[in-house]
């Protein structure tokens, strides 16, 4: 067969080459400068997306089950406010889906048309969430999408016959900064249709002790979770970081009302990273900032709803008032005539 000199490069190819390239630059960028910092989506490979479903069974970490027991409680009512027409559910960063089931198998009993569209950056997670969904909801349409929240919110408004019902679960929101947050919501409300819905859990503000155990937990998952970060570049990036000098650091800022996670090594150091020729020289006790978690007063999730275009219709709290999902509808106004 002739050869023609060329070919063709694959699209799933060119988006896997593209997220190790935008991995590589991350590191890159994030190492070298002072203070130093690693962006936290970079934690959910295949290892890190099982660390998180194990963190979510942990004593510790109440944010899963209050915010199960509010979609427990409330997701028919939920539903109710999306009309009876067809519905595509999408949902941001879904992890391993397991609260989204709550509400899929509401919207199923209710013999609505409904598609389930879930975003994830991990391509692992998504692979056992779509195998999972699909046994546990026979017939469910899935339709996922691997990549970033904000490269699929484009794709949000093309389907108009169709009502979305966007779930932000588990406070992935509180991962942005307040700014982020801002423009993160005004993108979603300009990238969704008149009467859409989006559904986001906040973690609420509460008894400092017991944030800090949700980030510190006696069994060290967390610790594990958050050192995966150089795990990974270990595995993808030929990085030398001997894990052992390194440990998992949470706190919690009362001024920005944010849980910071840290990576701090403990020796003074030099680790090279073979597949970006470069090492980097790291003091003793210094610092890499890996994640915000903010947490928030209602007051503060009312005023973001209304800075960035949602009518508030409902919100939901767990029994100990430590979690809100709220559900929010987006209102533009007819451009006049
Ligand atoms: C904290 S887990 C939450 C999972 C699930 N929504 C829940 O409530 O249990 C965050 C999920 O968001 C995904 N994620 C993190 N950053 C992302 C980004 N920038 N774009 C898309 N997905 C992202 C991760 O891969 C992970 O599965």
């Amino acid at each position: 067969m002739n050869d023609p000199g060329y070919r063709v490069l694959d699209p799933a190819e060119l988006a896997a080459a593209g997220a190790l390239r935008q991995f590589s630059l991350d590191v890159l960028h994030g190492l070298s400068e002072k203070p130093k910092r690693l962006p936290s989506r970079w934690i959910y490979d295949g290892v890190g997306s099982e660390l998180f479903s194990a963190i979510c069974e942990l004593d510790e970490y109440y944010p899963t089950r209050c915010e199960a027991e509010i979609l427990t409680r409330h997701a028919p009512e939920i539903l109710g406010h999306t009309g009876t027409g067809p519905i595509d559910i999408v949902d941001l960063g879904a992890g391993d889906g397991r609260k989204t089931s709550i509400v899929l198998t509401a919207t199923l009993k209710q013999k609505r048309d409904v598609r389930y569209v879930p975003i994830d950056i991990s391509q692992s997670a998504m692979q056992g969430l779509v195998k999972d969904m699909r046994t546990r909801h026979a017939g469910l349409a899935v339709g996922g999408l691997v990549g970033e929240y904000f490269d699929a919110l484009t794709w949000l408004s093309q389907d108009t016959t169709r009502r979305n019902l966007v779930m932000f679960l588990g406070s992935n929101i509180g991962n942005f900064s307040k700014v982020q947050t801002r423009v993160f919501l005004r993108q979603l409300w300009e990238a969704l249709n008149p009467g859409d819905l989006v559904l986001i859990g906040w973690d609420l503000k509460k008894d400092i002790d017991l944030l800090l155990d949700a980030y510190n937990d006696a069994k060290g998952v967390t610790a594990q979770f958050n050192l995966n970060l150089l795990a990974r570049i270990n595995r993808d990036l030929g990085g030398e970081f001997d894990l052992k000098n390194f440990r998992h650091y949470a706190t919690y800022d009362v001024y920005s009302g944010a849980v910071e996670s840290y990576i701090v090594s403990m020796v003074r150091q030099s680790v090279a990273v073979r597949g970006l020729r470069i090492s980097f020289d790291f003091d003793e006790w210094e610092p890499i900032h890996t994640e915000y978690s903010y947490k928030y007063l209602q007051s503060d999730i009312r005023t973001m709803a209304a800075d960035t275009g949602f009518e508030i219709v409902s919100e939901y709290e767990d029994s100990r008032r430590w979690f809100t999902d709220t559900l929010w509808r987006v209102t533009k106004e007819k451009p006049r005539a």
